[in-house]
């Protein structure tokens, strides 16, 4: 690098980011978007048993014979997507046009309706403008579009329905029925249904044709543990840093932090990445484990942010009220006092406040996302109450809050140097500390 720049003469911008990307290769061999969640890598460690039975199921598709239909299920990041999205490359690398096999994937967490599934469905295998269906028809005519549009490819549909958990959770499982029962109702083609879901228990709730059809097959995927969490780990690195510039340990540590949560492959990918920028915030040469606890804080940090920024808003007054009451006690806040503090402020911001059932149900929400941690406790003479403990720090958790407008009337002003992203210590709030 040039001398530094005189504080007299300030760097132009391009000046600046060009500093800035000469500090950035120090430790990245080349593509920074090795650890991005989008990219697919070529090889999945302690996935082959996975990926061998998803291939198994459906290689007949090669030889012209339909698949059963697959339900695979599993904690979050345990590479449910990722050996979906293999397998699926591999056959389509393995078929011949006149195959006429097709695979569609859809993330059903972006879908609210059973008419926006079927159109989606149906619009890939839309060749012209034309063919495509609108929006505005009534089901049934989507319905029969869609059966039109599938019989022209003549194939073998896989279709993938990835997270399907959340489409069932939003519009009801009416659509599976129907989806399931497209084979009897097609002439030429054939569909075959892949359903994904981070849901344990998601076929509890199902009607039990709709359970049958989905369930033909279905894959188990367990979550890693801290020594496959490394495997992976390791094998990213290697694609994505310099030689050399991991310090022993840093791998170890995202790997058990990672494990504690599940054992998600997601979460210790993002940890490396951050433990990685966070040492080029430093400038330092290499990663060291002192860059993954600041990592898993900012971490944790985001991930509280995303949390209070998706809630209900009767919700985020009722936490922002719990917060309240938390940093002026500085212990415990019992359920009534809860209750107080939620109507005076809906008073404030002009809300009708909700009935105690439903702020109940906020409350098991708030405490399902570990924001919260509630405990029964007694006070005397029989009586019984519920105490309220806030398990963020109340701080920097008030910001995510006071940046919706609702809450601005009664937001505390905005300190000089105040930031959102303050860096916190709180090494009790995910599993045990290091
Ligand atoms: N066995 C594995 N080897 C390498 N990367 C993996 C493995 N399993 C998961 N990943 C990565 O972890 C992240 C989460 O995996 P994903 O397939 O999206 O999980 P799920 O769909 O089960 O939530 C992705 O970036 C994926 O590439
Ligand atoms: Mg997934």
């Amino acid at each position: 690098m040039g001398a530094p720049p005189s504080a007299a003469t300030p760097p132009t911008t391009g000046e600046f980011l060009d500093s800035v990307l000469q500090q950035r290769s120090d430790l990245f061999r080349g593509r920074r978007d090795v650890l991005r969640e989008s990219y697919v890598p070529t090889r999945l460690p302690h996935r082959d048993h996975q990926i061998h039975q998803v291939a198994q199921i459906l290689a007949p598709a090669l030889r012209g014979d339909q698949p059963s239909n697959l339900l695979i299920y599993g904690k979050i990041g345990t590479g449910k997507t990722a050996v979906v999205a293999q397998v699926r490359q591999e056959i389509e690398k393995r078929a011949r046009a006149d195959d006429h096999l097709k695979f569609v994937s859809i993330n059903c967490g972006n879908i609210d309706t059973a008419y926006i599934l079927l159109q989606t469905i149906g619009n890939a295998f839309a060749e012209e403008e034309i063919d495509r269906i609108p929006t505005g028809w009534a089901l049934d005519r989507v319905q029969a579009a869609m059966r039109r549009l599938l019989d022209a490819n003549g194939g073998i549909a896989i279709v993938v329905l990835d997270e399907i958990d959340r489409l069932v959770a939003r519009s009801g499982d009416a659509v599976l029925y129907t989806l399931g029962q497209l084979n009897t109702e097609l002439e030429s083609a054939r569909i075959v249904l892949i359903g994904i879901s981070n849901d344990l228990k998601f076929t509890n709730g199902l009607d039990a044709r709709v359970k049958s059809r989905l369930n033909e097959e279905k894959i188990l995927f367990p979550p890693y543990d801290a020594p496959q969490l490394q495997d992976i780990l390791r094998e990213r690195a290697k694609e994505a840093f310099k030689d050399g510039v991991v310090d022993p340990g840093v791998i170890e540590r995202c790997a058990a932090y990672a494990a504690l949560e599940n054992g998600d492959a997601r979460r210790a990918l993002a940890l490396l990445r951050l433990a990685a920028e966070m040492a080029e915030r430093d400038r330092a040469k290499r990663i060291m484990p002192d860059h993954v606890v600041k990592a898993k804080n900012r971490l944790e940090q985001d991930i509280i942010g995303e949390c209070c920024r998706t809630l209900p808003s009767h919700c985020k007054v009722l936490f922002y009220a719990i917060l309240q009451a938390y940093e002026h006690q500085r212990r415990g806040v019992l359920t009534g006092d809860v209750y107080a503090g939620y109507a005076k402020l809906c008073q404030r911001l002009g809300l009708q406040p909700l009935h105690t059932r439903s702020i109940s149900n906020h409350l098991s929400e708030l405490e399902t996302l570990g924001l919260i941690r509630a405990t029964i406790v007694s006070r005397g003479r029989g009586g019984r109450t519920r105490e309220i403990v806030v398990d963020v720090p109340v701080p920097e958790t008030m910001p995510f809050l006071e940046e919706d407008p609702l809450l601005a009337p009664v937001a505390r002003p905005r300190g000089r140097g105040q930031t959102l992203l303050t860096n916190f210590d709180n090494p009790n709030r995910f599993g045990a500390p290091f």
